[in-house]
């Protein structure tokens, strides 16, 4: 719900523009710092979700660590200042180059995802003469009962070693001198709003951990990866539950007194502190649909073309209106079918000029935005 003050501010700025709430990000970061401190447990922000440099800086100063996924990503972390010892790298295909410059900024741990990747790692950090601390990413199959296209944690997906490899992998890290092996990693999908499929997710942690303690490995990490979502019906219930969260891991998980749990949350964190502010270019009326064609399309906000992904949509300009309600597909600009953000969204009455909110973008909107149709930067504002 936006203020009358946060509409007039919107009719300044050119759109389209991703509107971000610092406040309401401070408060739900300061959320989840308190609730992980309960249990004593460490947070690491996935920088793939929002790398906007505002976002970062709190984010930062929060005291989370960054979870990479490329190259890049672990460059901005150390530029922006997050502590190199809770900097993590995962990522299937990590090139020679990612591999070494990581080493060379001594990161906290890579998230290995096969057994050649070791091999390639321990001769990189041969090379250097470096030790490479590693945490094995394992894929658990648990099926996170999430979108198909964001699930990551069962046998048919690329992430992860599978259970049937992991005697090869520990005779690997035994081979490897420049390794050592801190511990276990899982990630098995995003928006996940079933936290049950948290407590099978834990079952399956204390088998690995159990597993490779009983080969001689010392697991000190348990990083238990992110996929916590939010409610994108419920854009003014904004801060997730994050202790009913935690408390799943601490009652699921057997956790000696010498091990780390570690998350790496993403769309929790961000998520609900941005909309994309748009305005209607046309409307159009025909016999079987009602169209309104907004400045953003799916260059600004690819979640709905790629995921059918849901984002509530408010007309700012109408707020408040209730008499009229007119059912629109709400449509952008680039020439894809695809490019649809709503088929049938009840909305008041709308003309040419309009504001509309697409709610719910702060986390994998601006991040995911494309020059596709050549189109521009999409622009920034915020609420402080
Ligand atoms: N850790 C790893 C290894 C990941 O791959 C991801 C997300 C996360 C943590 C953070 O997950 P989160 O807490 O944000 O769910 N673009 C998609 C989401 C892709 C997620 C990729 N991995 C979307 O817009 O829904």
């Amino acid at each position: 719900m936006f203020s009358n003050k946060d509409i007039t501010h919107f009719a300044n700025i050119e759109t389209p523009f991703y509107y971000y709430d610092l406040t309401l990000l401070q408060n739900t970061l300061n959320a989840c710092a308190q609730a992980a401190k309960v249990y004593n447990f460490h947070v690491h922000y996935a920088m793939k979700a929002n790398f906007n440099p505002m976002v970062l800086e709190k984010i930062k100063s929060t005291g989370f660590g960054a979870d990479c996924v490329s190259g890049g990503e672990v460059k901005k972390a150390i530029e922006i200042g997050f502590d190199r010892n809770k900097v993590v790298f995962a990522g299937v295909g990590k090139s020679d180059k990612e591999i070494n410059d990581a080493l060379d900024q001594d990161i906290f741990c890579f998230n290995v995802e096969s057994i050649q990747e070791l091999g390639v790692i321990n001769e990189l950090a041969a090379k250097r003469a470096k030790k490479a601390r590693v945490a094995i990413r394992i894929n658990p199959n648990v099926d996170a009962h999430t979108h198909h296209n964001i699930t990551t944690g069962l046998d048919e997906n690329k992430f992860g070693i599978n259970s049937w490899d992991l005697s090869d992998c520990a005779e690997t890290l035994k081979q490897c001198a420049q390794l050592e092996f801190i511990g276990i990693h899982f990630h098995i999908g995003s928006q996940i709003t079933n936290l049950d499929v948290y407590k099978n997710l834990c079952v399956r942690v204390n088998e690995f951990a159990a597993w490779f303690e009983e080969r001689g490995f010392l697991v000190k990490v348990l990083n238990v990866g992110g996929g916590l979502g939010i409610d994108y019906h419920n854009p003014d219930q904004q801060i997730p539950d994050f202790e009913a969260y935690f408390k799943i891991f601490n009652d699921f998980l057997e956790v000696r007194s010498n091990q780390e749990v570690h998350f790496e949350l993403g769309r929790a964190l961000v998520g609900q502190s941005s909309s994309l502010i748009s305005k209607v270019l046309y409307v159009k009326n025909g016999k079987k649909k009602n169209f309104i064609i907004l400045d953003a399309g799916m260059t600004e906000l690819m979640r709905p073309a790629l995921y059918q992904a849901y984002h509530k949509i408010e007309n700012l300009t109408r707020q408040g209106v209730t008499d009229t309600s007119v059912k629109y597909d709400v449509v952008g600009p680039i020439c894809e079918s695809t490019d649809c953000f709503g088929k049938e969204v009840e909305l008041p009455e709308t003309s040419r000029g309009d504001l509309i909110a697409l709610r719910s973008t702060g986390a994998y909107g601006e991040v995911m935005a494309s020059h596709y149709n050549l189109r521009e930067n999409v622009n920034v504002a915020y609420s402080e």
